[in-house]
């Protein structure tokens, strides 16, 4: 007996490309996928008609800091008039505005306020979510804004998966090297001690981490465990997206300004290049990531929203993709698999969803559209008909 049988459909695994299964049919039990087409004798709880509608996995947003008080309009205005975001950063706006009205916000202001953030992301299809920290920088803020990530995810029945991001920036009061001592001594062995999280993400960037701090922290988290992040060569050349792939980090996010010898690093790593065009967008920066060598070199790429009040508040993982392919040249095929298959392989080489395949939890969504890249071509409030996480309906 299965829990669910969804017939008639279109089924776009997004397993390797955009092809279609044979199968119309697919059933779901424990909240896993057990089987493709289903003979009609077969009992099942509750079966469902999807009248020739595409059915996708559920999109995987693995790159967000979503978890935020306030806003950066001001900042942003000023950039519009000529003002730069490392001189806002340097003069102690940008992250550390965020940082401010992060600290102030209680729990609950800060619980409304980040579900308001992800709300159009879940209507549209997304059934996984990473939420970084790094708007705390201090014990108490940390450990709020992880644990408003995690009481997220009942509340939206979408899978979060939050990352220890405490290497964010280095807040007022401490010297870079202070502060990074205190985010890898104290905070990561309490935060994975506490089960808040068991990834980590540090920003390197002159206006953040180094890539020797990047080695420190990551031989640290790899001790304790952790899937390992890193924004990488995103306003310029640090060397530090090589120094991830030698940890075998998860995924290198951004990579403007990776160079060929990155590309190879990440290649031979099988670490996972995360692009986050709405930031390139909205910053209005010229450089684009190496894209045609990741191609070549065979690193699998994923899209995210990277949402966050700085450089991407836009909460569309499929205005993302679509700019993907307008702004870095990426193929269809290769911006749905961004949101599918290789997004969780971002966050997890062992993710278990992304795919619509044998064992995979069963997240996703059913689409009244002609084909997978409608949403690519017309990404503005699209919506789909019923949306699944974990074989529930949300
Ligand atoms: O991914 N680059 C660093 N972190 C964010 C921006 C954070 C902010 O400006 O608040 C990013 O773009
Ligand atoms: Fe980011």
């Amino acid at each position: 007996m299965f829990d669910l049988v969804i017939d008639n459909a279109r089924i776009y695994p997004l397993e390797r490309d955009l092809s279609i299964r044979s199968d119309r049919s697919m059933a779901v039990t424990g909240g896993r996928i057990r089987a493709f087409g289903i003979p009609q004798s077969a009992p099942s709880r509750l079966r469902l008609d999807a009248h020739d509608a595409v059915i996708l996995p559920g999109f995987v947003d693995c790159h967000t800091h979503a978890v935020f008080a306030g806003d950066r309009l001001d900042e942003y205005l000023a950039r519009l008039e000529g003002a730069d975001y490392a001189g806002q950063n340097r003069a102690g706006f940008g992250i550390l505005s965020t940082v401010s009205a992060t600290r102030r916000a209680s729990f609950s202001e800060l619980l409304d306020c980040s579900l308001k953030h992800v709300a159009p992301l879940v209507a549209e299809g997304v059934t996984t979510l990473e939420i970084k920290s790094g708007y705390g920088l201090d014990r108490e803020s940390e450990i709020k804004i992880l644990t408003v990530a995690a009481a997220m995810e009942p509340i939206l029945k979408t899978r979060i998966v939050p990352t220890f991001m405490g290497a964010h920036t280095v807040p007022t009061g401490f010297t870079r090297a202070s502060y990074l001592a205190w985010v890898q001594d104290e905070m990561l062995p309490l935060v994975v001690a506490s089960g808040l999280a068991r990834s980590v993400d540090i920003f390197v960037d002159p206006l953040a981490f180094t890539p020797e701090d990047l080695d420190s922290l990551f031989e640290r988290a790899a001790a304790h465990s952790c899937r390992l992040h890193a924004h990488t060569d995103q306003l310029g050349h640090t060397g530090a997206t090589r120094r991830a792939a030698h940890w075998r980090a998860c995924s290198c996010d951004h990579l403007e300004y990776a160079d060929q010898e990155d590309v190879t690093a990440l290649a031979h790593s099988g670490t996972v290049a995360v692009l986050l065009p709405l930031a390139q967008a909205f910053l209005g920066t010229a450089q684009k990531p190496p894209v045609e060598a990741l191609r070549q070199a065979g690193v699998p790429i994923a899209i995210a929203s990277d949402l966050n009040p700085g450089t991407a508040p836009v909460a569309s993982l499929l205005w993302a993709a679509a700019t993907s392919i307008r702004l870095f040249g990426l193929t269809p095929t290769e911006a749905l698999l961004g949101l599918t298959h290789h997004a969780a392989r971002a966050l997890d080489p062992d993710a278990g969803f992304g795919t619509l395949a044998l064992g995979q939890s069963a997240d996703f969504a059913i689409w009244d559209i002609p084909r997978p890249e409608f949403l690519l071509y017309a990404p503005a409030g699209q919506r789909p008909v019923m949306s699944f996480f974990q074989g529930e309906r949300r």
